[in-house]
């Protein structure tokens, strides 16, 4: 079996899908080369996420680690949910084939955005928090591969 339960369940059934109108956080990457995009929408509420959904035009296990993702920083504090790495959604979700690791980066990478966009709007500027963000396009090249 190339998927894990999990990703299975998270890829047919995934959570938090959807958007928040009224967000005070919201990051969208995406992927030219794949094609995939992803739109993430937080609701932050004296420094902890009250809500989080999620939209993507992407793979399967794009699908499943946003999935897993959200459900990873829903009712976490800000802090908490700026320490999470996509290798840890991998590692919830049982793993994923080599090829699609780079997929779950870009659900890291549309909450880190979301974040970033969160302080922004606070008039905060996002670097010392959130750091420098990898470039979703150089993780992607392994789909050219696929
Ligand atoms: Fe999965 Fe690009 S995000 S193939």
């Amino acid at each position: 079996m190339l998927y894990s339960e999990k990703v299975m369940d998270h890829f047919t059934n995934p959570r938090n899908v959807g958007e928040i109108p009224d967000a005070n956080g919201v990051g969208e990457v995406g992927n030219a080369k794949c094609g995939d995009i992803m739109k993430m929408y937080l609701k932050i509420e004296n420094g902890v996420i009250e809500d989080v959904k999620f939209k993507t035009f992407g793979c399967g296990a794009a699908i499943a680690t946003s999935s897993m993702a959200t459900e990873m920083i829903k009712g976490k504090t800000v802090e908490d949910a700026l320490k999470l790495t996509n290798s840890a959604v991998v590692e919830a979700l049982e793993g994923l084939p080599p090829v699609k690791i780079h997929c779950s980066v870009l659900a890291e990478q549309a909450i880190k955005t979301a974040l970033a966009d969160y302080y922004t709007r606070q008039g905060i500027d996002p670097t010392p928090f959130v750091g420098e963000l990898k470039d979703p396009d150089e993780e992607h090249l392994a789909c050219e591969t696929e």
